[in-house]
């Protein structure tokens, strides 16, 4: 394919999916205008730190974890919330990092995950059809002609919680909450007298140990910023193009153009069209970008997306994120990784076992049950692994809180519990517990794996 020249706003001549139609183009015009305006919120060194440490995951020396809401919401904003998720995905972090012996690249879906693709356009409620929720950077949930109107100034007001969320953020992970010695101190909270958190006590147990071993032969670990801070990075969705567009800046250093609403951008499911414009907007942005990987992706289109998206295949910039449900992963993740594979090219692959798991429960609402899940997971493990290729992350839509959306885990969240903590503006999130569980299920799978190579050559020997 001849490739034609890139600019911020080569996407506008694409044909696109999942675009607002916004009633007052003027306005749009006005406040993307303004968005261009504003200050960066990430900056393009964060970026090309990120894309070098997703280079080591690629190259199956260490594990990325990445998650958080599957939508933002602007009644949801608070410190609270904040640091709850913030705890919660430390300690996933800590197990991955200390159970399954792999350092781990950790990225949330936040500071600006709030615009959300649908499957139709309007929704109709006893008869009266109005716009589709499309996320609080969109319009309002609640369902009134008024409420659903796409209104371009919210773009204004989800910048701002953005820029507000990621100055929280950049506090707890370089101002000394995220340092190892407080590992006892994340487990406050209801998760305390959780089935989890024996397993994690021990944990942090152990952790303390190493450190007072650390310092008992002359090692200082507070001498280590890497025990006292830590790499948190930011990542959404990139659905909404004109916003994506008002954040993009040159570097001043390297002179390319970099998204500068988050450090990592995903093209979604929907969206991921050859010749479409979201796909035309993420080849030109040098951040690491990551791509939902459906069922009803060929792997001949996948290789034109892989060469589209990644010409100079550059170590860290892609991440394929499989999500196909626990029943169609064997189906389709083998055929996709070893076309990848057999093009020579060094990807992330990543699994998301959400998007394809989501059902409606009895009760009526939408669940994802949590042995589903784990399922996905592990089959993703089993494939990758026959196919020679390393698991490199998990992608979860998640929360610090105690809500009941997914049903199952250890603490057995029945359909009939679902109504009690239903908080999710879009898709069920596991709760902290939850999410927990699943890391050290993780833990378990990435320690298999290494075991399995340390092993090899032993095995070939024989
Ligand atoms: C999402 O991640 O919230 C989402 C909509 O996923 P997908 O594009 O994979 O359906
Ligand atoms: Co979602």
């Amino acid at each position: 394919m001849s490739e034609q020249r890139w600019s911020p706003d080569s996407w506008r001549a694409k044909p696109i999916e999942q675009a607002p139609a916004y009633p007052d183009a003027a306005a749009l015009a006005e406040v993307e205008r303004t968005l261009a305006g504003f200050p960066p919120l990430v900056f393009a060194g964060e970026a090309r730190k990120l894309k070098k440490a997703l280079g080591r995951v690629a190259a199956g020396e260490a594990f990325l974890l990445q998650g958080g809401d599957c939508a933002e919401a602007f009644g949801e904003h608070s410190a609270d919330n904040i640091r709850d998720f913030f705890r919660v995905f430390l300690q996933m972090a800590v197990v991955l990092t200390f159970a399954g012996a792999s350092p781990v690249v950790k990225v949330g879906r936040i500071a600006g995950q709030f615009a959300k693709p649908r499957s139709a356009p309007d929704e109709t409620i006893d008869g009266v059809s109005l716009p589709s929720y499309r996320g609080d950077i969109v319009n309002d949930i609640a369902f009134t002609p008024q409420a659903r109107r796409p209104d371009p100034v919210r773009q204004l007001d989800a910048y701002r919680q953005s820029a507000a969320t990621l100055n929280l953020l950049r506090a707890f992970a370089g101002g000394g909450y995220a340092n190892l010695e407080n590992a006892h101190r994340w487990m406050l909270g209801f998760v305390k007298d959780s089935p989890q958190s024996g397993r994690y006590a021990e944990l942090a147990g152990r952790i303390t140990e190493t450190l007072a071993f650390m310092r008992a032969i002359g090692l200082d670990p507070e001498a280590h910023p890497e025990m006292r801070q830590t790499d948190f990075y930011t990542s959404h969705e990139a659905l909404l193009l004109g916003y994506e567009q008002a954040f993009t800046r040159i570097d001043s250093t390297t002179g390319d153009p970099y998204a500068t609403s988050g450090h990592m951008l995903w093209i979604g499911d929907r969206t991921r069209q050859i010749g479409g414009a979201h796909v035309e907007f993420a080849r030109g942005v040098k951040n690491p970008i990551g791509l939902k990987c459906g069922p009803s992706l060929k792997p001949d289109d996948l290789l034109r997306l892989v060469d589209l998206l990644d010409p100079a295949a550059e170590p860290g910039r892609l991440t394929l994120i499989a999500r196909f449900g626990a029943d169609k992963v064997g189906d389709h993740l083998p055929a996709l990784a070893r076309a990848v594979k057999a093009a020579g090219r060094k990807v992330v692959w990543s699994c998301d076992p959400m998007h394809g798991n989501t059902v409606k429960s009895p009760s009526g609402y939408k669940t994802r049950p949590y042995e589903r899940i784990v399922s996905e997971i592990r089959r993703f493990f089993e494939a990758l692994k026959a196919e020679g290729l390393h698991a490199g992350g998990i992608h979860l839509e998640m929360t610090g809180k105690n809500v009941t959306e997914c049903t199952g885990g250890a603490r057995a969240i029945s359909d009939t519990d679902l109504r009690d903590r239903y908080h999710t503006y879009c898709d069920p999130r596991l709760n902290a517990e939850q999410a927990i569980e699943v890391s050290f299920l993780v833990a378990e799978l990435l320690k298999a794996d290494r075991g399995a190579l340390t092993r090899a050559p032993a095995n070939a020997a024989e």
